[in-house]
Parts: C-alpha cells; sequence; structure tokens
C-alpha cells in the first residue's frame, strides 16, 4: 500500500478520532447529579445487558515524554494506597445502583500504570469484583502493562487472578528512540515473556508500539516490526503518535530532535503495514492488526467486530461500560459520565458517597444513530443502511434524514478510490481505511457546523 501525498495533504486536517460519539470534548460541565443516577439506573434496562468495567490506575513511576494519558508520577506509596481504597468504595458505590442479575464480560485496567501497582492491591480489587458480581462464561479480564516494571512473577499472579489478555506497551524497541522518550525497555526479553504467557499460561498477549517518535526511521521501524512478527503476537497495536503539547506540555522535550512530518509518518505506517501483512496479519480499524485466526479477525469478517474507549472488541465480549477511577468514562446507551481528573476532588466526592462526575454526555436518538453510522464504519469498514435500520427499528431513509446525509458528499471520496458503493450500501476500500476519520466525519452532522478543536486526522 502506498498512500498518494495529494491524499495526506488534502486529508491530514482537524477531525474526530471517534473513540467515542459525540466526542468527549463535546461533553458538559453542567448536569443534575441526579440525572446521573438515574441515568446509571436506567442503563439496567438497556442493551447491551452485559457489565463492562473500565477501571484507571493512573500513577506511573516515570514520564514517558510522548505520554498522552492521565498520569501521576508518583512513588508516594500511602497515596497510592489511598487511592486503591477509594477504588474499592466507588466499585461497591457503583454496584448499589447496578441490577445484580447483569453479568460482567469485561475487566479491564488501564493507566497510567496497572502494573506498578503492588500485586496485593490487584488482588483486593478482583476479589471485590469476584465476590460482588456474576460474570459470562468467558469475560475477557485484560491489563494494559509497562514491560519494564513487569517481572514473571507479577504476571503469574495476574494469571493466577484470572487476567487473560495481557498488553504490553513496548513502543518501539530500537534503544535510541527509547531513551529519547525516557522509557525503560523490558525488563524480561519480550520473545521469553510472550512465549510463557502464551503457551504455558495460555493467555493472549498484545504488543503496543508507536510511529512518528523521535529518531524512528524507516530502517529502524522495519526492525522494530521483524522483531514484533518474530515474536508473533495474536494481537498488536501501532498507535500514530498524537503530539499535542498544548494538552501534555512534556511532548515538547521531543521536539528538539526535530519530528517526523506527517508524510514520512505515513511512510513508517506504511513500512509497518507491509511487514505485518506480508506476515500473515490482518489489519483491524486504523491501528490494530490480528492473526487470521484471531476473533478479531473473524469478527472483521463476519461484519460484528465493535470498539469502546478500550479497544475493539466482539459483540460477545461487548457490555455497556462502566468506569472506576480518576477520569474514566462509563459509556452507557444513553449517557456518558466522566468522573473527575483530580486525586483528592476524586476522593471526597467518593467519601461523600458520590460517583465523581465532572462532565457528562446525555445522547439523543440522532446521535445514538450516528453513533451506530460511525462504529459499524470505524469497525467494520462497511455500512448497510437496512441494517442500521433494523437496529432503531426505521427505514433507511429515515437513518439518511437523521444524519442530515447527502450521497453527493461521498463523491470524492469515491473518485480518489477510498469508497465503493454497492446499492447504496458502502464499503471502504483498503486506501480508504487510512482516511475513516475523514470518511466517518462526513456522516457526523456536528461536523458541518462544529467550533472545537480537533487533533490532525493523521
Ligand atoms: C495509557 S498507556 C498504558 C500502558 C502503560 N502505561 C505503558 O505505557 O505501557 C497505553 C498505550 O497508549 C499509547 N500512547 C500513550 N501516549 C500516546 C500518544 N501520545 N500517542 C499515541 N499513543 C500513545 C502507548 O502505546 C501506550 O502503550
Ligand atoms: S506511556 Fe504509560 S508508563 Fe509512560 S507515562 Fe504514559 S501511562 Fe505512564
Amino acid at each position: 500500500m502506498k498512500i498518494a501525498k495529494e491524499l495526506l495533504d488534502k486529508y491530514n486536517v482537524p477531525t474526530p478520532r471517534y473513540t467515542s460519539y459525540p466526542p468527549a470534548n463535546y461533553f458538559l460541565d453542567e448536569f443534575k447529579y441526579t440525572d446521573c443516577e438515574q441515568a446509571l439506573r436506567d442503563s439496567n434496562t438497556h442493551q447491551p445487558e452485559n457489565i463492562s468495567f473500565y477501571i484507571h490506575i493512573p500513577f506511573c513511576s516515570k514520564l514517558c515524554f510522548y505520554c498522552g494519558c492521565n498520569t501521576h508520577i508518583s512513588k508516594d506509596e500511602i497515596k497510592i494506597r489511598d487511592y486503591v481504597e477509594t477504588l474499592k468504595k466507588e466499585i461497591k458505590l457503583l454496584k448499589s445502583h447496578l441490577d445484580p442479575n447483569r453479568k460482567v464480560s469485561q475487566i479491564h485496567w488501564g493507566g497510567g500504570t496497572p502494573n506498578y501497582l503492588p500485586i496485593a492491591y490487584v488482588q483486593e480489587i478482583m476479589e471485590i469484583f469476584n465476590s460482588d458480581f456474576k460474570f459470562i462464561e468467558h469475560p475477557e479480564i485484560a491489563i494494559e502493562c509497562h514491560p519494564g516494571h513487569l517481572t514473571i512473577e507479577y504476571a503469574d499472579e495476574l494469571v493466577n487472578m484470572g487476567f487473560n489478555r495481557l498488553s504490553l506497551g513496548l513502543q518501539d524497541f530500537n534503544s535510541d528512540v527509547l531513551k529519547a522518550v525516557n522509557r525503560d525497555p523490558s525488563l524480561v526479553p519480550v520473545k521469553e515473556l510472550h512465549d510463557y504467557l502464551k503457551f504455558e499460561k495460555k493467555i493472549s498477549v498484545n504488543l503496543d508500539f508507536i510511529y512518528g517518535l523521535p529518531l524512528q526511521t524507516l530502517d529502524s521501524f522495519r526492525d522494530t516490526m521483524e522483531k514484533a512478527v518474530a515474536i508473533s503476537p495474536d494481537r498488536l497495536v501501532t498507535f500514530s503518535y498524537a503530539h499535542v503539547p498544548w494538552v501534555k506540555k512534556s511532548q515538547t522535550k521531543l521536539e528538539k530532535y526535530g519530528l517526523p512530518d506527517t508524510e514520512q509518518k505515513v511512510r513508517l505506517f506504511e513500512t509497518a503495514y507491509e511487514v505485518l501483512s506480508q506476515a500473515g496479519y490482518q489489519s483491524i480499524g486504523l491501528d490494530h492488526f490480528a492473526k487470521v485466526e484471531d476473533e478479531l479477525s473473524i469478527a472483521l469478517n463476519n461484519k460484528s467486530l465493535h470498539r469502546n474507549f478500550q479497544g475493539y472488541c466482539t459483540r460477545e465480549t461487548t457490555g455497556q461500560v462502566y468506569a472506576v477511577g480518576v477520569s474514566g468514562i462509563s459509556q452507557l446507551e444513553n449517557v456518558y459520565l466522566q468522573s473527575t481528573k483530580d486525586l483528592s476532588i476524586y476522593k471526597q466526592e467518593i467519601e461523600k458517597g458520590r460517583i465523581p462526575i465532572e462532565k457528562v454526555y446525555f445522547l439523543d436518538k440522532e446521535e445514538k444513530i450516528t453513533r451506530e453510522v460511525i462504529n459499524e464504519l470505524m469497525c467494520n469498514l462497511y455500512l448497510n443502511w437496512d441494517q442500521i435500520g433494523n437496529r432503531f427499528g426505521i427505514k433507511a431513509n429515515e437513518i439518511q434524514n437523521a444524519l442530515n446525509f447527502s450521497f453527493d458528499s461521498l463523491s470524492p471520496f469515491i473518485k480518489e478510490g477510498l469508497l465503493e458503493l454497492n446499492n447504496e450500501n458502502i464499503n471502504i476500500t483498503d486506501q480508504g481505511k487510512f482516511f475513516i476519520r475523514n470518511i466517518a466525519a462526513t456522516f457526523d452532522p456536528k461536523m458541518k457546523n462544529t467550533d472545537k478543536n480537533f487533533s490532525k486526522a493523521l
């Protein structure tokens, strides 16, 4: 795949990432708390019925300069212990709003660095889930790990607790790149760690990389991807580096190296795409790759792939997402509830018996339809109007009216070979995949007249 420079220039414009619809910068900070409590209770009667938990652990031992996440660099054991105690109370508080018959299909630990917590704290929290909730038969219990902290003993304990999916944030194998971004390499050789977890412990391992970091060259990144292929994980992710120094001041530290421009970044991605496709990986959405036998590839081929803030999932594991911890976003059928990022406000609110909500967004019917359309395109690279209509009990033309959609808006994409129409249904081509955010934005009525800031599409 070689993406034409004109297309890169044309489409590298501010565009939502669509990890949620509407994007988080539409969330509102004025709301009635009682409406949020009611929304939590109402979610018990909505679909999907399953519960998906997201647990945010904000702490890290040192700052990676590229980091765009919600983190607190801290070695303060009392602060960390205190956070875990508050988190436990929050889980109990949340439970009081949930129907005890609903089952948990997913628990995802993210951060920050969840594996920076002493293992006993992870155990205490998992015990609450195990004792207080029912689970589906094969729930997905996942954790994002910094491999620079991960020992075999710690990984063993995670597996004993029921974790069955580990993500290792490698970012790059090149030591100069890692040094420039202030990141420690893996403590245990990655191949050894991967093989131990996969073959002896029978759990899934995902590797995370970032392209667009300083000092990465086409040769060095090819080498990193070839090393990744030699490890042979079931899934891997190549994130496009999001440089947002106006939000994350520490990212300016990377500017002295000279960051790759859009075209160089895209060529890095093409290199990864080529190495991974030749090794038999299928690309999933914008940045994920999975072996063809992996359930994500199977779901993509069946057009039943789904996604939430935690990444891609199949329809079986999809649940409404209930987030705990600072900055977490609950994604319910009718509403998004975002928690405070401030550790002390977080604690004060929980002590008062309140969910520490800071921002809220209630979706109307048109927005739910738009969300469904955008998710379908972003996940399955395909849109069948009747199928979407069936999910809402309305006709295809009513879906198009709700979106204020006109087929004329697709003409440029069709001419450029990014999209094909088949009886009005939409297929995104291989090239089009790369511009999926731009394509999705043409289905988004809010983009016709927005005053919001977004990072660039590529
Ligand atoms: C929130 S981190 C959590 C895992 C753990 N803290 C770690 O660093 O390994 C999850 C992933 O987000 C990605 N990430 C973080 N900052 C990013 C940025 N500015 N642009 C693109 N990806 C980023 C990294 O690949 C990282 O592994
Ligand atoms: S990339 Fe991960 S370890 Fe590094 S600062 Fe961000 S959250 Fe922490």
